[in-house]
């Protein structure tokens, strides 16, 4: 990179400091880069305040030599890069610490110069450093993250369910559904989510914003969402144990449709209820759905599983492994066994040949003993692919992206990593 950057790291400080001009200069920056209509005052205000919730860390890339005339001052940075920390589950309720990435913008104009390496980089180091495992992110597109270690660990798709006569659930309710006022969801949703996440593998903890925008507290437009309507899933003992948060797409959208905005059940009943109740909304037939499960019982549930007509099938979370050993170390396996992994990492940062013992579920990490031949080598992105259970080591290895030094290797991997039930993350990020 040219001596004519220099990267800036801070958190955002409260109204009227420096640290705050800053923050707005630097979200001014992700908003161009994402292509989005310029936020006023007020709004940014709230995201910063979000921002601060998070404990976000932003890093920007200033120009320090001549700025162009006329051209965005130098205060707005070029390259953008935000990071916060919230624990992930790795299967069966085990928790890890994750680096999370986010906002990461190279302004067209300076782009292809290595600002974006040089973010991820010194990045991922500084957050090894600090003794953490695992980094993650969310990707706009499919190419840009593997040459740094990041793996798809999660799917997701688009659905557009068919509401009509032939929708109907093979499932006697337990609890019941009743409509709530949008804003009960700031406090409600939290709680719901973090049962869901508790019991969901690949789930990330959510940021402060998804309260916000799920109850309509904080809309696209910064202002109050007043579309947003809620409904709450009530189990047999009268406890909350799901929500939906949803929009009509209006009289001009046929068939008249239903668009989710977030659908959190803690339990199955809660899921497929949640369901029963959205299929019988009035003077709608369809309800779309642009982040549901890639494994998803409803389609099992429905007597005609024809009703869900599923697109966009595409990755979700990827997972990037700061340190192989304590990654591994940190999970519990559906299968006991051994298996030595030869972990290779461009960036150094979680290669080396590591001996895999797992006893009652629980695993022992060793440096293999020098002699000891691999049974599977891979590139740490395809470790971070397999982790959470989500992506099938043989079919890694058909591909080509896993070597088996062994027969059966691969499969034996599948079955130790297999966790509890479909990995999936409900945070986007
Ligand atoms: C994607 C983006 C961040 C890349 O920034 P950049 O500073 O130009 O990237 P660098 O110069 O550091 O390049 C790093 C590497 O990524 C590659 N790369 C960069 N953008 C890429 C893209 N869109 N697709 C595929 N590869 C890409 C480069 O070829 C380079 O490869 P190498 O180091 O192996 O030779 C930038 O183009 C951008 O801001 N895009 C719009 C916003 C966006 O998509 N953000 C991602 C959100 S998840």
């Amino acid at each position: 990179m040219a001596d004519s950057y220099e990267i800036r790291r801070f958190r955002v400080s409260d109204d009227g400091m420096p640290g705050y001009t800053q923050g707005a200069d630097w979200l001014q920056a992700v908003g161009f880069g994402f292509h989005d209509t310029r936020r006023n005052d007020a709004f940014v205000e709230k995201i910063l305040a979000m921002y601060r919730v998070d404990d976000r860390e932003l890093t920007g890339v200033y120009q320090t030599g001549q700025v162009a005339p006329h051209s965005l001052g130098a205060n707005v940075p070029v390259a953008t890069f935000g990071t916060l920390r919230k624990d992930l589950n790795v299967g069966y309720g085990r928790q890890l610490r994750t680096h999370m990435v986010t906002a990461v913008t190279v302004r067209g104009t300076h782009r292809r110069q290595g600002l974006l390496r040089r973010m991820m980089t010194e990045d991922l180091s500084s957050a090894k450093a600090d003794g953490l495992a695992m980094a993650a992110l969310t990707a706009s597109e499919g190419s840009i993250y593997g040459r740094f270690g990041y793996g798809v660990a999660t799917f997701e798709r688009s659905v557009r369910v068919d509401t009509g006569p032939r929708f109907r659930l093979r499932h006697a309710a337990r609890g019941r559904v009743e409509i709530a006022d949008r804003k009960v969801l700031l406090d409600l949703a939290p709680d719901v989510f973090e049962r869901v996440h508790r019991h969901t593998p690949g789930s990330i903890v959510r940021q402060e914003a998804y309260r916000q925008k799920v109850s309509g507290a904080v809309g696209d437009e910064g202002k109050e969402d007043e579309a947003i309507k809620c409904a709450l899933h009530y189990d047999a003992s009268g406890a909350v144990d799901g929500y939906v948060s949803y929009k009509f797409a209006g009289w001009d959208t046929k068939p008249y449709t239903i668009e989710l905005v977030d659908l959190v059940a803690a339990t199955h009943s809660a899921y497929l209820e949640l369901w029963q109740f959205l299929g019988s909304i009035d003077l709608t037939e369809r309800v779309s759905w642009a982040e549901a499960p890639a494994d998803d019982p409803l389609g099992w549930a429905l007597e005609d599983p024809r009703c869900i007509e599923s697109s966009d099938h595409r990755d979700m979370l990827w997972l990037r492994i700061l340190d192989a050993g304590k990654a591994l170390a940190a999970r519990r396996y559906s299968a006991d066994g051994s298996l030595v992994l030869a972990i290779s990492d461009s960036l150094g940062f979680a290669d080396g040949t590591f001996l895999l013992e797992v006893s009652g579920g629980d695993a022992r990490v060793t440096e293999a003993p020098s002699g000891v031949q691999p049974e599977l080598s891979l590139d740490v992105a395809e470790l971070g692919s397999i982790y959470v259970g989500g992506v099938c080591p043989v079919t890694l290895a058909s591909a080509g992206r896993i070597s088996e030094h062994r027969p059966g290797a691969a499969l034996k991997a599948r079955h130790m990593f297999a966790v509890e039930r479909a990995p999936h993350c409900l945070t986007h990020f």
